[in-house]
């Protein structure tokens, strides 16, 4: 059988926030290779969106090490970044803001345009294709101000498309949709998925990972305590006994 490429590796890996002197992630040690789709459980406050900016170096770790496309990712964040697309959680639109939501999605390829030319009919027709894919083609000259919440979240996952990355971390791509939407982009992810993509996906919600998911790490107070195949995650019984374990007792 051929190995698959591994795209990310975390080794050891202990991220704490400028100030803190307690790491938010602890000794995080996970593998995903090309193709995989990897959905990330657990509680409040356990660590997933830490998780998914020290992969792309938004965050520096600590101890450790880490490497994504075998590039070590601290010296390497924005050419690692270039490949990521990510949909970050709960982003605050400010509703005076005049961008239109052609532009916002333009911006996911700002890394491919560069700084010496300007977007071409090509640039401008996939950022047509990513919002068609999210069902917000008629919203092209929308102020994203004026935007509802959900239809917000539509417009960074069709900037993290336009992007065309070889990996997609999603943190609650769910988060405002109503189950229609869900059910439409979570169809969305599979095809990505089908398509050769790497998807890690957030979620504290386990009855949306979706199920074409590979891979389950699950979280708890920064700590990884569970991690393997889906089948095995789920028989093991972990989600259960984690996401009814809070963090801090109360
Ligand atoms: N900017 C920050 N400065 C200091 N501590 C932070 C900061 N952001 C998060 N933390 C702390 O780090 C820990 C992990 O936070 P993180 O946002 O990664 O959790 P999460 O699993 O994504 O939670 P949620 O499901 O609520 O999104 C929490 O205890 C949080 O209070
Ligand atoms: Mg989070």
């Amino acid at each position: 059988m051929v190995e698959r490429k591994k795209v990310v590796l975390l080794e050891n890996v202990s991220t704490a926030y400028e100030g803190e002197r307690i790491s938010a992630i602890r000794d995080v040690d996970i593998s995903v290779h090309k193709g995989d789709f990897v959905c990330i459980v657990g509680p409040n406050g356990s660590g997933k969106t830490t998780l998914l900016e020290t992969i792309n170096g938004i965050l520096r770790y600590t101890s450790g090490h880490g490497s994504v496309f075998g590039l070590e990712i601290i010296s390497n964040g924005s050419a690692i970044r270039k490949r990521i697309g990510y949909v970050i959680q709960n982003f605050e639109i400010d509703p005076l803001s005049p961008f239109l939501c052609k532009n916002v999605v333009m911006s996911g390829r700002t890394g491919k345009i560069g700084l010496l030319r300007f977007p071409d009919p090509n640039d401008w027709n996939a950022v047509r294709q990513s919002m068609g894919r999210v069902g917000m083609e008629s919203w092209w000259s929308r102020p994203v101000g004026k935007l509802s919440g959900g239809e917000f979240q539509k417009i960074l996952i069709a900037r993290a498309l336009a992007q065309e990355p070889d990996i997609f971390l999603l943190d609650e791509p769910y988060a405002n949709l109503d189950i229609r939407s869900r059910h439409e982009i979570g169809g969305l992810f599979r095809e990505i998925h089908d398509a050769g993509s790497t998807l890690l996906m957030v979620s504290h919600d386990v009855s949306s990972i979706p199920s074409s998911c590979t891979h389950i790490i699950v979280m708890n107070r920064g700590r990884v305590v569970g991690s393997g195949s889906t089948t095995e995650v789920i028989k093991s019984g972990i989600i259960d006994k984690t996401l009814v374990m809070r963090g801090p007792s109360i």
